[in-house]
């Protein structure tokens, strides 16, 4: 099985394995990394096969961004999606962060809001506030099934009235929530009300696991096409993040136009590695990602068996993504106590809650896409670090 087998990514100037000295005062080579969000797998074969005939050709001129690219990502969001888009809606950029960066700097001025739920994928806040814009953060809250929900309310009395724009991470990075027509509704109405474009992520649209179904905002709630951006990639349902390719799908002609003057006025084009990956990906990688996913579910059944198993840990029911939410604070461990008894120890490196906002303390997130083996490892290893702590 091709997700079993274990590749070696040291020295491939790889964030998630070179940058552990640097950022966790470890050794790759004792660590099993849990961190960054991407996999152990290898991207389809249609993938590297068009990467290598790109390359091989020697001549790496200026390349454009045709119209079968376009048709491509249109005719994946409509067979996996049930979700029509114009190709003419679609702008590329260098990525779904580079997209909120560029997104910021067409919508809001220095010194406005951006509304965020946090816990949140942390690039959110750095952008903001890089940016010199304002976090708004609103907390989520829990459900009756103990996962995150919205709370419209309470995000009402964090408002200023200097809000210009409501981030929205669907499905949920992290916890994993694939938001419902309802709660997505809710949304939509927040943020008519308070005058506020929302900039919909759905980076994680295609990792969602059985029983639950991915709602693509615009699809969810067409009457918000005025004040609504959509933002997609190939990168991380294929595992291709470094290609640097995002869209960027604005139906309304408005919005697009001031979208698109940003994208001029910073010279920002396609490349064409990313350009033939997104092609091949989306024409080519449908079956590699139906075995993904049943091989993610299994990864999920087993993380979750396991870590529920240790005393005072709980992981939060994944409907989405590969990145599992755990809960320690029935431990009452600092995060220094957490990484000198479980991470010095184990050199199990997942990502530390606190960087995901407020909410975030005393959780761990952990990337489970890796072969079933190394997860297998990272488990018993997690066990043994915790029941050392009791
Ligand atoms: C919600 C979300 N958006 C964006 C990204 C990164 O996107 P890109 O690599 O296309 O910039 C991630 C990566 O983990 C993510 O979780």
């Amino acid at each position: 099985m091709q997700f079993d087998k274990i590749h070696n990514r040291i020295g491939t100037n790889s964030v998630k394995w070179d940058s552990l000295p640097s950022a966790y005062g470890v050794l790759p080579d004792e660590a099993i990394p849990m961190w960054i969000a991407d996999m152990e797998f290898q991207a389809p074969e249609a993938v590297i096969k068009c990467i290598s005939q790109l390359a091989e050709h020697g001549i790496y001129g200026y390349s454009r961004e045709d119209d079968e690219y376009r048709q491509a990502i249109c005719g994946w969001m409509e067979r996996r999606h049930q979700w029509h888009i114009h190709p003419e809606s679609l702008s590329s950029t260098h990525g779904t962060v580079n997209s909120i960066a560029l997104l910021i700097q067409a919508f809001t001025n220095p010194g406005d809001g951006v509304v965020i739920f946090t816990p949140v994928y942390h690039a959110f806040s750095r952008i903001i506030r890089a940016s010199g814009r304002q976090i708004i953060e609103s907390p989520l809250v829990k459900n009756a099934s103990g996962k995150y929900q919205m709370d419209f309310e309470a995000t009402a009395e964090y408002l200023t009235g200097n809000e210009k724009m409501l981030l929205l991470c669907s499905p949920h990075n992290p916890g994993g929530r694939v938001w419902s027509a309802k709660e997505l509704e809710e949304a939509a109405l927040f943020a008519q009300r308070h005058n506020l474009l929302i900039v919909s992520d759905e980076i994680h649209h295609d990792l969602v696991y059985s029983g639950y179904t991915h709602r693509p905002f615009e699809k969810a709630v067409p009457s918000a096409k005025p004040y609504l951006v959509t933002l997609t990639s190939a990168s991380k349902t294929f595992n291709i993040p470094s290609m640097h390719t995002g869209n960027v799908i604005i139906q309304d002609t408005k919005l697009r136009k001031q979208f698109d003057d940003v994208l001029q006025a910073l010279a920002i084009s396609p490349n064409s590695f990313g350009v033939a990956m997104t092609k091949a990906a989306y024409n080519e990688g449908e079956k590699w990602l139906g075995q993904l996913l049943i091989y993610l579910e299994k990864n999920k059944a087993l993380f979750d068996s396991r870590i529920n198993q240790i005393y005072g840990l709980s992981s939060m029911p994944l409907e989405s993504t590969y990145l599992a939410w755990v809960d320690y604070r029935s431990l009452n461990l600092s995060l220094s106590d957490y990484k000198k008894k479980i991470e010095e120890k184990s050199k199990v490196i997942a990502s530390h809650g606190e960087v995901f906002g407020t909410g975030g303390q005393g959780f761990m997130r952990f990337n489970i896409a890796m072969p079933l083996q190394m997860l297998d490892s990272a488990l018993d290893r997690l066990q043994v670090a915790f029941s050392d702590s009791e």
